[in-house]
């Protein structure tokens, strides 16, 4: 008999064996030990916002510094209350502060609301790498909604009614997000008005992921609440528009007919996070309320990510890549099956090979599709466009006359090392063996 050690037993939650990190933050990892070892490395990986904390907010939470007291389990009121303003102000709701819960960061609050809410998850194929493993912790029953490229990979009301018509009692939590992480798209009214339809008609609870909403490239986004008020609670926060990833703030805004999911909630937030910190409360305050400033910001922030964003695509569109035309946030999704032959002959057969591959010959470093719920085969990935210096963008921007001259040269300017990499991923693929 081997001697028995003298340390803990390996005994891990048969949930969590097994599972990995979520990738996002492992594909940024492994690009900085590249980075450390001396490659140059694309980060295409990590889909962090690229622009400073506007000021007024940075200067709020100077000023909060000293505030030191625990808040209230669901948060500070005056936050909460200017949380219910910006969404009542812009999608004409009736949500009050009451309805309103704050958490660090909405991935939190969306681990717990799945497991609160005792239902299936319904996501899309793709989805954000995160709710499928949250659901897979706490055990619920995970959904995936086929989706297709002549949709640009985005839910349907037909294929969100052929899960449903299954079985029409059965609860269950969608999880809609647009502008949309890896696809970058979004939805117009009409398809909105149609998803609610379908949720309505089966009762489904919707958490409307609208944390890229103000990253909408035209400035035009739409809650989903507006069509299905009485089932949507909205998730948002300051990770992205407000360049404030690593402060950890996130809020739910829920209609009066769900408040005893936003109590259930709240039970589970005061025996595990408590609060959410006091003195990102406070500089919350003044980021919701926007006002001038803020506009321009984030009016900057989105001429920005246009630009840089159709640039890359239509590069990569030009070497016959399909994918959509991004429209918010930061992603594009880049389909590489029109080279499945040639990958084929360098013994590349799915994503996760096709990304290793891309990283090890060419440095850029990008997200294989499977991560997104893709099938391994699907040579898909998403690259993210985050890797260019936001406070220089946002000057820059802000003296680029809009023709299309200035604004190519631009994004060739403040965009160069995405362009570069897509280059690259261009000639790699493109390169015969
Ligand atoms: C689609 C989507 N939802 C939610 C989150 C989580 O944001 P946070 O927890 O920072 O609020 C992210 C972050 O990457 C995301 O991309």
């Amino acid at each position: 008999m081997p001697p028995r050690a003298n340390h803990p037993d390996v005994n891990l939650n048969l949930r969590v064996r097994g599972l990995s990190q979520s990738a996002t933050l492992s594909i940024n990892e492994r690009s900085k030990l590249l980075e450390s070892e001396g490659q140059t490395i694309y980060k295409l990986g990590l889909g962090q916002s690229p622009f400073p904390v506007p000021e007024p907010v940075v200067k709020a939470l100077q000023a909060s510094a000293h505030e030191k007291a625990y808040l209230p389990v669901k948060g500070l009121y005056e936050l909460r209350e200017a949380v219910a303003k910006y969404h009542c102000g812009r999608e004409s709701l009736d949500c009050s502060a009451s309805g309103v819960l704050i958490g660090p960061g909405s991935k939190e609050l969306m681990f717990i609301v799945q497991l609160v809410y005792y239902g299936e998850l319904i996501i899309p194929t793709p989805s954000w790498v995160s709710y499928a493993p949250q659901a897979a912790i706490i055990g619920r029953n995970i959904r995936w909604v086929p989706t297709c490229a002549r949709d640009q990979w985005r839910l349907t009301p037909a294929g969100l009614d052929a899960v449903c018509r299954e079985d029409p009692d059965r609860p269950r939590l969608l999880i809609l997000n647009y502008p949309n992480n890896p696809g970058g798209t979004t939805y117009d009214v009409e398809e909105l008005q149609a998803i609610a339809t379908v949720a309505r008609k089966y009762k489904v609870v919707l958490l409307s992921d609208e944390i890229y909403g103000e990253l909408n490239h035209a400035g035009e986004h739409v809650s989903v609440a507006r069509f299905y008020p009485e089932g949507t609670i909205i998730s948002s926060g300051l990770s992205k528009w407000c360049g404030a990833g690593g402060w950890r703030l996130g809020t739910f805004t829920f209609p009066k007919s769900m408040f005893w999911l936003l109590e259930a909630m709240a039970v589970v937030a005061s025996e595990t996070f408590t609060a959410t910190s006091t003195p990102i409360q406070y500089a919350a305050i003044r980021a919701f309320q926007g006002g001038p400033e803020i506009g321009e910001y984030l009016v900057g922030s989105r001429r920005v990510l246009r630009l840089i964003g159709q640039g890359m695509a239509q590069r990569l569109q030009e070497t016959g890549i399909h994918m959509p035309t991004p429209k918010g946030a930061f992603y594009l999704l880049p389909d590489f099956s029109a080279f499945s032959k040639r990958l084929h002959k360098r013994g590349i057969d799915t994503s996760a090979q096709l990304c290793e591959r891309l990283l090890q010959d060419t440095g850029v470093a990008t997200l294989a599709g499977t991560n997104f719920g893709f099938s391994p085969e699907f040579l898909g990935a998403r690259l993210s466009y985050v890797d260019f210096d936001g406070r220089q963008a946002l000057e820059a921007i802000a003296n680029t006359p809009p023709t299309g001259e200035d604004e190519r040269k631009f994004v060739e300017n403040i965009g160069k090392a995405l362009l570069t990499a897509v280059d690259l991923i261009c000639k790699w693929l493109q390169k015969a063996d």
